[in-house]
């Protein structure tokens, strides 16, 4: 027996236990499979590395997917016989997602590194926790002790930006079983109020201003493309599998401190790479290529090769098309929370994303990028709209805008497409311009004003317009003798279009143009108002 203790140099040749089965396409791999008990097999041909696992296989075939097997190889490291490591260098290699090392025509594998009684050599990681960490930790260990459970971790991207020295924003628990009742006692120990969140046996506490997921660790399967999966209890290295890309997949136990990364997450985290865990992780939940666009441009992360191969997959298999309307809107809004959204379009646009998604004919990348860029006044919900009519045109309702609101944006954005030439000229006063507009949606305003760069000027200074108002109010208005009525509204409106024209300058200029202008009805009184038809009023209505 050779000496494997961690401080040897191990030949790779020495860890040659077997030749694994190799397989050059599908009826080969579909013997391969159904005679072995073997859950990866060796691609072999054209020169390409890698493993075929039985899980993306078996998918495959229940998915009816019609492909090549070379287009479901995953790359895995690869050694030649006669390279020399330590065995914390072979071990951070095991740890990629197929937990397997390719050594010329044998795999070498997890459980192989166990048979060889070599010893996972971690070096700790030095992590720094925020006070409301530190807090919530205690708290869901005594729940946990309280509950019966020995383990609990915090999950998914919350490890991640830890490991990145970030601030946790969310909060993500799992626990093994017990969810109920862990659930409830953490929320009394937290004095957080709990919320069960429908969908998949999760439960939310709102904590201090914090959102906390409680979950308990489960398996996921997808019976077609795009569907939502199906989940059942299971164990934990499976809920870490199930998820998007290594660098989520991450566990931190409350308990040890110690991080549980099975498949390589943090080594991806150094290395800036964006590692999925399976080549129909995109076809499974398409989604992920909107979250994919999200933490490569975050994070600085560059795509690995299964990620690209399994990205054109996923296109070629028009995976995106499956998405539901709200599924699509969530995505960019997600995307639109991002500190530059930008990014990530560019990023979707370059690997030839956006083409695959319900763009309208005109839709043209310069207006998203001008919209994102621009700093018009607007809510993100407003933003979201805009960017969904430049994206979407005609197609709005397929990006999860409901029918009378799609009508009512796509009419305001074709009405301003019509209107150019009255907004553009400077023939026509600023606030009849503001009155026209203010009856359209924002996100209508927005679209256009990224649409049409000679819009530019005229729409920024109407929008700014939007927000004035004269000094003298309808109390002001009714002291000086105005009864209420709609009269008294279209002195108002005659008061802000001047404002808003630069005629008047506070209230005694304000005051001023009343006299000047209806000075008739102010000393009439209410009886001759009344009667007032507004045609002495100097051109009150402003539109
Ligand atoms: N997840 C996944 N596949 C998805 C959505 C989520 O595998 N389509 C998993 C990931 O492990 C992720 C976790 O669920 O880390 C929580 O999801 P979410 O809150 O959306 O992601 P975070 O990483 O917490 O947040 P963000 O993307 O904003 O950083």
């Amino acid at each position: 027996m050779k000496d494997f203790t961690p401080a040897a140099k191990i030949r790779a040749r020495d860890l040659k236990l077997g030749r694994a089965l190799l397989v050059r396409n599908f009826q080969e791999a579909e013997e391969a499979f159904s005679r072995a008990g073997e859950e990866f097999l060796l691609f072999e041909g054209g020169g390409i590395k890698g493993v075929i696992s039985r899980l993306v296989w078996e998918k495959a075939k229940l998915f009816g997917l019609k492909l090549p097997l070379e287009r479901l190889v995953f790359e895995v490291p690869s050694l030649s016989s006669e390279e020399i490591l330590s065995a914390p260098q072979l071990f951070r290699l095991l740890k990629n997602p197929a937990n397997r090392i390719i050594i010329e025509d044998s795999l070498f594998s997890l459980k192989e590194w166990h048979l060889l009684g070599l010893k996972e050599e971690e070096p700790p990681l030095a992590l720094s926790f925020s006070p409301a960490f530190r807090d919530l930790r205690q708290k869901a260990l005594s729940a946990a002790a309280y509950t019966g459970l020995a383990r609990v971790f915090l999950v998914g991207g919350g490890v991640r930006d830890m490991v990145l020295g970030l601030p946790v924003a969310d909060f993500d628990l799992m626990v093994p079983e017990k969810v109920t009742p862990f659930a409830q006692n953490l929320a009394r120990f937290l004095g957080g109020e709990l919320v069960k969140s429908s969908l998949f046996g999760t439960y939310k506490i709102a904590w201090q201003g914090l959102e906390i997921d409680v979950t308990q660790s489960r398996w996921e399967y997808y019976e077609a493309p795009a569907r939502l999966p199906r989940v059942f209890p299971g164990p934990l290295v499976w809920d870490l599998f199930r998820r998007d890309f290594t660098i989520n997949a991450l566990a931190l136990d409350l308990k040890t401190l110690k991080i549980l990364d099975p498949f390589g997450g943090i080594a991806d985290l150094g290395a800036r790479r964006l590692e999925i865990l399976h080549l129909l992780s995109l076809v499974d939940d398409p989604t992920r290529i909107f979250r994919a666009a999200r933490y490569a441009t975050r994070f600085g992360l560059k795509p690995s090769v299964n990620f690209k191969r399994a990205l054109s997959l996923a296109l070629d298999l028009e995976v995106l098309s499956l998405l539901s309307p709200a599924r699509l809107k969530n995505e960019v809004f997600r995307i639109l929370k991002e500190k530059d959204p930008l990014a990530p379009f560019e990023w979707l646009r370059a690997r030839k994303v956006l083409e695959k998604l319900p763009t309208g004919k005109d839709f043209s990348f310069s207006s998203l990028k001008r919209l994102l860029a621009g700093d018009l006044p607007a809510k993100r919900e407003e933003i979201l709209e805009a960017l969904l009519l430049l994206l979407a045109g005609e197609a709005l309702v397929r990006w999860g805008v409901p029918d009378q609101k799609a009508k009512r944006l796509l009419s305001g954005f074709k009405e301003i497409a019509k209107e150019r030439d009255f907004l553009c000229s400077e023939k026509v006063p600023l606030s009849a311009k503001v009155f026209w507009l203010e009856k359209l949606p924002r996100a209508s305003i927005l679209a256009a004003w990224a649409r049409w760069p000679e819009l530019d000027q005229p729409l920024r200074e109407a929008l700014a317009a939007f927000e004035v108002r004269p000094e003298l109010n309808g109390h002001a208005l009714k002291a000086l003798g105005v009864p209420s009525g709609p009269l008294l509204g279209k002195l108002l409106k005659r008061l802000r279009a001047a404002k808003i024209d630069g005629q008047v300058k506070g209230r005694k200029e304000e005051i001023a143009l009343l006299e000047k202008e209806f000075s008739h009805v102010l000393a009439a009184g209410s009886t001759r108002l009344d009667r007032d038809d507004g045609s002495a009023t100097g051109g009150g209505d402003g539109a």
